[in-house]
């Protein structure tokens, strides 16, 4: 996996003002996707050319780095809102009806579109399992795959970062994946769908108030296309969700065996790593990705330090398949 280069200023020319087209600048990673913006402040206005660049840059580039900010919830939706309109966490219906409390830190933000992604527990200190993500590792996923329809984009900002401690984030570029796909597998995946377990989050971790399945027929969540088209590019991507233990995700239509077989092949080839690029978190970094195009990957975390970041999530449409 490619990982990101040297320190960077979060203006770009330092000569320009910040948000200014002057100053704005896209850096590509080198890597299958990502890019580095710089020339950014959200806590100041942003006019609509910039705003324009910005969502050029995520069509061009599919994940965006932004460093150096230090903004407040509503400076973070309002950035997020650039990208498209807020779309409500999908894991937190299950935070709210297993009673858990309202908390900017620990679990619940007190704004719908906002998730809190920390190791923290109830008590403000850092933990293993925490009923969230906790301090594990995460697995390759697109967000909220299990619902009808999952978010376009995510963004996420850092405030507290472990200092030695793990918890670095990779993308991987899933158009680059699709071209790529050996023939007999496109063959193989061609007008297929599967569905998408919702039972577990992305860390292996049963939602609260939810039962384990325990065969195919008890899995629960809705059935999207193996392949996606971009609504802005026309692209087509692999959607592939994430990968829990059987009895999870299965595609229609085939005996369980074969969707295993399928699925394991799907899986290994998306999720190599010169599809990938690995992002190393500081304090004050925003990283806006594309769900609908690229998954993303964490390390686990040393659950002696804290990990606090704050993520929205960008409204998105219904999945379009190629067929
Ligand atoms: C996520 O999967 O949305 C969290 C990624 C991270 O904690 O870096």
């Amino acid at each position: 996996m490619h990982t990101a280069g040297q320190p960077s200023p979060a203006s770009g020319n330092a000569a320009q003002a910040a948000n200014t087209l002057a100053a704005f600048e896209a850096i590509p990673t080198g890597a299958a996707l990502g890019a580095e913006i710089r020339g950014i402040d959200f806590s100041l206005p942003l006019p609509d050319n910039v705003k324009a660049a910005l969502r050029q840059a995520w069509t061009d580039h599919l994940v965006l780095l932004i460093r150096g900010q230090d903004i407040d919830d509503e400076q973070l939706l309002a950035a997020s809102a650039i990208f498209g309109p807020p779309h409500e966490a999908a894991s937190r219906k299950y935070h709210l009806d297993a009673g858990q409390k309202v908390d900017n830190q620990y679990m619940v933000s007190t704004h719908p579109s906002v998730a809190i992604i920390s190791n923290l527990g109830p008590d403000g200190r850092p933990v293993r399992d925490n009923g969230g993500l906790g301090s594990y590792e995460v697995v390759w996923h697109t967000d909220n795959s299990y619902v009808a329809v999952p978010p376009a984009g995510s963004m996420l900002y850092s405030l507290e970062i472990p200092a030695d401690g793990g918890g670095d984030t990779s993308f991987n570029n899933q158009y680059l994946a699709y071209q790529e796909l050996p023939a007999e597998l496109r063959r193989a995946i061609e007008g297929k769908s599967q569905v998408h377990d919702s039972s577990r989050n992305s860390a292996g971790i049963l939602r609260p108030g939810v039962k384990l399945p325990t065969s195919p027929e008890e899995v629960e969540g809705p059935t999207h296309p193996l392949v996606r088209v971009h609504p802005l590019t026309g692209r087509h991507a692999l959607y592939l969700g994430r990968r829990r233990d059987w009895p999870s995700n299965y595609i229609i239509g085939m005996s369980n065996a074969d969707s295993e077989a399928l699925l394991d092949k799907l899986w290994a080839h998306a999720t190599q790593a010169k599809y990938a690029w690995t992002h190393k978190w500081r304090v004050g970094d925003i990283v806006l990705w594309d769900n609908r195009c690229c998954m993303h990957y964490r390390t686990e975390i040393d659950s002696s330090q804290r990990r606090v970041m704050h993520r929205t999530t960008i409204k998105g449409g219904p999945i379009v398949a190629p067929w």
